[in-house]
Formats: C-alpha cells, structure tokens, sequence
C-alpha cells in the first residue's frame, strides 16, 4: 500500500458503503471488508482504472480484480500484453506481478450491486486523483467503462465535456493519455459486448504509445 494515497480501513466518507462493510464485517469476519489499495509498482507508467471492488472478488481478497470472472479475464490480458507475469488465482494466493502496470478502482469500497452512486464516486475521487499524482512516470491510463473514464477525466481536472466515452478512444490529455474501454465484467463478455481481441487491442494500442 503506498502511504498517504490510501483511504484507512474505516472510511467513513460514504455512510452507505461503511454500513455495508460494517454488515459483512459481521457477516464474513475471514473477508477483507475494507477499501481496497491498488495494486502493482507505484513507477507503474501505465494505470488500469476499474469500476468498484466486488463483493466475492476483491471485497473479499483485498486485491483489486482478485475473485471474480473480470479479474481473470483482465489479468490474463494484461500478461498477453506482457505487463504482468506469474499465474493468477482466484484467492490472490499466487505469483501473478504486474510490470510497469497498476491496477485500482473508481470507487474503493464495495458498492451494493455493484452501483456506486454519483455521491460515492465523488467522494472516493480524491483517493483516484493522489494515486495518480503519486505516479510520476505515469504516461497512460485505461478506464474500464463508462465510471471510471468519468472519474479519471474529474480527478484529472478535466470536466467530462472534454472527452467522451466510446470503446477504442484514446484522448489526448495534457499530461496522460487515456483510453477507453468497455468494463471487463462478466455481464460484458457474455453478451459479446467486449470479446477478448477487443480489449487485447486496448493494450497494444497503449504499448505502441508508450514506444512512440
Ligand atoms: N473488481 C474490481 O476490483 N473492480 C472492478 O471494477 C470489478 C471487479
């Protein structure tokens, strides 16, 4: 965890979110209940910015995309496209390391049904915002959907006018590059939306910047 970037463990910013911790603190004492930090070197020139923790995934790891179907799916991206290495599992007890990329959230605690409000996403952006401030070799960072490519461009400065959300699109900000892709989420792989080719292009695109 990188000191002073993350939120503590009894975050009371959002009074919904910390009864429902407060719940399955209860409910599931083995889980890790608590914000979630971000993972991978903080050097990291490249930033992967999810939606929220899931209830039985990093909820429950304390890993970002660590036990659900999208962190499978996402990490194994990540290796093709050689920022990660070693072999992920489910339980976060492997080997899996990423190289020159970071992963976290939008949002760091778990938001019931997976739907943090607006109020939330606003309150858990200054957390996104010192994260990347923290980054100084920070060149690109990938939005996994429509949430997280609008608190990036808000903890960026930038309002969401300046640039929109399309799968592919790849904006030009003053001191980051950000693209865009649809989330990785179960949801979205099933229905075809996002297809394993698409989001592997997600990657290359963000090598080649990262070359030129
Ligand atoms: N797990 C996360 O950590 N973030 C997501 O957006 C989805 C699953």
């Amino acid at each position: 965890m990188t000191k002073g970037v993350e939120p503590p463990a009894n975050c009371p910013l959002c009074p919904r979110l910390a009864a429902l911790r407060r719940q399955l603190r209860h409910d599931q004492p083995g889980w890790h209940n608590a914000p979630v930090a971000a993972f991978g070197p903080i050097e990291a020139r490249v930033l992967v910015v999810g939606l929220a923790p899931g209830l039985k995934g990093a909820n429950r790891t304390g890993r970002p995309f660590t036990g659900d179907d999208a962190g499978g799916f996402l990490y194994a991206t990540l290796r093709k496209a050689g920022f990660a290495t070693g072999t992920y599992a489910a339980d976060g007890d492997d080997d899996l390391a990423l190289e020159g990329c970071r992963v976290t959230n939008a949002v760091r605690c778990l938001p019931p049904g997976n739907k943090p409000t607006g109020s939330e996403i606003a309150a858990c952006r200054p957390h996104l915002a010192r994260e990347i401030a923290a980054m100084a070799d920070l060149r690109a960072i990938v939005a996994l959907g429509r949430v997280a490519h609008g608190a990036t461009l808000s903890a960026l400065g930038h309002k969401a006018s300046a640039a929109g959300f399309g799968h592919g699109a790849v904006h030009c900000l003053d001191t980051v590059t950000l693209f865009d892709s649809y989330h990785c989420s179960r949801y979205n792989t099933n229905t075809g939306r996002l297809t394993a080719p698409m989001f592997e292009r997600v990657f290359d695109a963000v090598r080649s910047h990262l070359r030129g």
